[in-house]
């Protein structure tokens, strides 16, 4: 069953129904100012940081689902009684004679049409700007003239959302607004030490205001059902302390058949600190910088402007790596959504989503630099800064905060470090960068540890301390210590925990000197590497050899310690015991380990790797995709943690964990095997899943974390949309692996690993500064093998293209064969 349909010429998801199974978001914005927009106008705008630069409130695992938003309000004044609706369905949820939500890239529009009025909402952020555009167009349809009122109203957040959410014997007390000319300021705050505010602005007079959320609602009312729209009057109120709001109400006649455009502006404005007042001395914001944006912004033609140069933009990112294959789901996915997809997770890594609050975690080390594998070629600028901003709250002992916070780029103590992995993932990202861009000098960079002044060092410096950082965490087995958990939060293999309500993540009771991993044996690997080419590059071959002869041993030892006969074993616990083994009661075998060894290139000549993809063939594959591990952990397991704190087929505990699922399609691709590296894909891909979303229930259109697992009651059932890493590494695979066209640190290989049945395919793609028209044939119906690459219609040897700059626009032909 569907709920809507992807019009893919306009790069749009169509909704034709407000309920689907769970609010379908959006997200605005792409650079400072964001918003997160449901199918029926729910959710919230932020400033950088969703939980402590908040400007709008919105309530999590509620009742009714998706409350709070940018909601509006149409009145009739003709009926009798007036009767009012929202035009988004939400909160009113009046039903509707025709509706329609349309989620596009950085905008969101949504139309309806009750009683001969039709609305046309269209929600967008404007480049360079920290405001948000509600543009409402009405279309009387009636034969006769149409009295209206039309309301527009957001809830203020103070700011921290998480002080917001909890500290209410304050927060009742410092609310502040300020209305002046018809603009309502929010400025909780302002008069101490913030120098920031919000502002709520229409492009029409005002036929009244509300700023105190019990003045417009009415007491023990919703917004599903306000006393001002209902009496059709709002009293000017003016909050102080309790819940500041913004409600403005416009009075609007419109002939039969005429058509009115209104603008509404929801904005977040900074003074500079010695310039907050006017006049000084006063409490007064002073409003004579943001005016003109105001200004500016109610005027239709600028509001239209600024969405026509957004869609420039999005249209210019897209373009920068386009596909047409056989198969419309992965077109639509690289061309589209994966890349709008990919743009959310730079943002926002974990934190602000229909499921994750905003306020619990800051950005993800390991999850960041996960993100920034496939935003690469996007926007190489920003990826650089990122890097350096990630690389600044590494450890002086090569360790790293798990998150950090986006507003003041620091690392968050919150789950505190220790988790071996994250460093790693740092070589991954650099090494992605340089490929990338062939931009050697980030590598030099100066940057310091934990952002202690005078503790800097070159790029190249935290690369080399993130390796040995595993290197001098070795335990019994020659394995890296696991420390609090691997990528797989959730394995806590030092935890113990008894107590209820403790961390399984900052919670040790061992001392960290038997539990190992293997998944970061091979991660390190795979990094060991990219360092020992860098090396080689930016020092000597002699260097290098270090990083040669580091992966050579950690090698050696997993075939020792780490592999279980038929596939590898996923870590040691506390008691030196396997996990992931033939020997184990339960979690028997686990995608992690054969995903990233694979990867790391173990076991690929001697069939080892081939043995290991075989049983996660027919262990861990499932119709919805592959499972994290089998059988999954009927009972809590003291010495493995939080992963055994999930019932059997959810999350950590052998769900399809979206994330791990392209590691297995590359590590197909290692081995030639295309079909099932693009089948793999086509179990997860949501747009491939579409057709039975009462099942899968997340939207359409972007990946999710997890989808329930075989033991799972709800079998099939996606969950955690958009904030996952599964979006850069699916576009890894798909453009690297299988499509092939992979940057290297001396080019760009052309390597496909394609479904034989496939005729070929082409791609047109940005690589350092050229624009490649790449057309592979293959005639010959292989999985891989290139056989003849023509350049601008001379043959070149190999499968490596090494441009030189001269000329900017280039035609690639290549033949695959035997
Ligand atoms: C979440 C975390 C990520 C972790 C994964 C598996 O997605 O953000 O860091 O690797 O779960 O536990
Ligand atoms: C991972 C898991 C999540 C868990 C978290 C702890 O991200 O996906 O369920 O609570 O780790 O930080």
């Amino acid at each position: 069953m569907k709920f809507g349909y992807f019009d893919d010429e306009q790069r749009v998801y169509v909704i034709t129904r407000p309920d689907t199974p769970l609010p379908w978001i959006n997200y605005l914005g792409c650079e400072e100012y964001f918003g997160i927009i449901s199918n029926t106008a729910g959710g919230y705008s932020f400033y950088k940081d969703a939980r402590l630069r908040r400007l709008t409130r919105y309530r999590y695992n509620n009742a009714p689902l998706d409350s709070g938003g940018r909601y509006i309000y149409l009145r009739d004044e003709d009926s009798s009684p007036p009767r009012f609706w929202s035009p988004t369905w939400q909160p009113t949820r009046t039903s509707l004679d025709e509706y329609e939500c349309r989620h596009g890239m950085g905008y969101t529009t949504i139309h309806s049409a009750l009683a001969g009025i039709r609305a046309d909402i269209r929600y967008f952020i404007p480049l360079g700007e920290n405001l948000e555009i509600w543009e409402l167009r009405l279309t009387n349809q009636r034969p006769q003239e149409a009295n209206l009122s039309i309301f527009a109203t957001v809830e203020f957040c103070l700011w921290d959302a998480m002080d917001d959410a909890t500290n209410f014997q304050r927060n009742y007390s410092v609310g502040e607004v300020e209305v002046v000319d018809e603009v309502i300021y929010h400025k909780t705050e302002y008069r101490e030490r913030r120098n920031h505010f919000a502002f709520l602005a229409c492009s029409e007079r005002l036929a009244g205001f509300d700023t105190d959320r019990e003045a417009f609602l009415g007491s023990y009312r919703g917004w599903d059902s306000p006393a001002g729209v209902e009496s059709g009057t709002l009293t000017n109120s003016i909050a102080h302390g309790w819940q500041p709001i913004g409600a403005q109400h416009i009075r609007l006649s419109l002939k039969a058949g005429e058509q009115r455009t209104i603008i509404f502006l929801l904005g977040y404005h900074e003074n500079p600190a010695d310039t907050k007042f006017d006049p000084p001395g006063s409490q007064n914001v002073d409003k004579r910088t943001v005016l003109p944006i105001i200004q500016r912004y109610r005027n239709a033609d600028e509001a239209q402007a600024a969405f026509e140069k957004l869609q420039a933009y999005w249209h210019g990112l897209l373009d920068t790596l386009q596909v047409v294959t056989p198969d419309i789901h992965t077109n639509r996915m690289m061309n589209t959504w994966n890349v709008c997809q990919l743009m959310a997770t730079f943002n926002f890594s974990r934190s602000a989503s229909y499921f994750e609050s905003g306020i619990g975690r800051g950005m993800g080390f390991r999850d960041s630099n996960q993100d920034l594998l496939g935003f690469m070629h996007l926007m190489p600028g920003r990826a650089r800064q990122r890097i350096l901003d990630l690389a600044a709250t590494q450890l002086p002992n090569g360790g790293a905060y798990h998150q950090f916070q986006p507003l003041t780029k620091r690392g968050n103590n919150e789950v505190g470090s220790g988790f071996n992995d994250d460093p790693l993932w740092l070589v991954l990202s650099v090494a992605a960068y340089i490929k990338e861009t062939g931009d050697w000098s980030i590598l030099d960079e100066s940057v310091p540890y934990d952002n202690l002044p005078g503790s800097e060092d070159s790029l190249y410096g935290h690369l080399q301390r993130s390796m040995q950082y595993t290197l001098v965490r070795l335990g019994p087995h020659g394995l890296p210590l696991i420390g609090h958990a691997d990528w797989n939060d959730c394995l806590n293999l030092n935890c113990f925990s008894e107590a209820p309500g403790q961390s399984f993540q900052t919670t040790t009771n061992k001392d960290g000197k038997v539990a190992e991993s293997v998944f970061i044996a091979g991660l390190f690997i795979m990094a060991a590497g990219e360092m020992e080419e860098i090396t080689r590059r930016k020092e000597a071959d002699q260097a290098a050899e270090v990083y040669q002869l580091a992966a050579k041993e950690m090698e050696n030892a997993v075939w020792e310690a780490g592999w279980d006969g038929a596939w590898f074993r996923r870590a040691y616990d506390d008691f030196g015991e396997p996990v992931g083994s033939g020997k184990c009661a339960e979690g028997q075998i686990f995608i992690e380990p054969q995903g990233m060894c694979v990867m790391a290139g173990l076991g690929i000549m001697d069939g080892r790797a081939r043995q290991a993809l075989d049983s996660v063939a027919e262990r861990l594959a499932t119709p919805h995709g592959i499972m994290l591990h089998q059988p999954g952990y009927t009972r809590y397991y003291l010495h493995l943690g939080e992963i055994s704190s999930y019932p059997p087929g959810y999350k950590e505990n052998g769900s399809v964990f979206c994330h791990t699922n392209p590691w297995i399609m590359i590590a197909e691709t290692r081995l030639g095997n295309g079909s099932m590296a693009h089948d793999y894909y086509l179990r997860i891909n949501p747009s491939k899943r579409e057709d039975i979303s009462e099942v899968h229930r997340c939207e359409p259109y972007v990946y999710a974390q997890m989808i329930a697992g075989r033991e799972a009651p709800s079998y099939g059932e996606a969950k955690n949309s958009w904030l996952t890493g599964t979006a850069a590494w699916n576009y890894l695979a798909i453009s690297q692996w299988i499509l092939g066209i992979r940057p290297e640190f001396d080019g760009l290989r052309l390597d496909p690993c394609i479904p034989p049945e496939w005729e070929g395919f082409t791609v047109e793609r940005s690589f350092r500064g050229c624009r490649l028209d790449i057309t592979v044939h293959n005639p010959q119906h292989v999985s891989r093998g290139v056989v003849r690459m023509d350049l601008d219609g001379v043959r070149v040897e190999g499968n490596l293209l090494v441009l030189d700059g001269s000329q900017r626009k280039h035609q690639v032909e290549v033949w695959m064969g035997e």
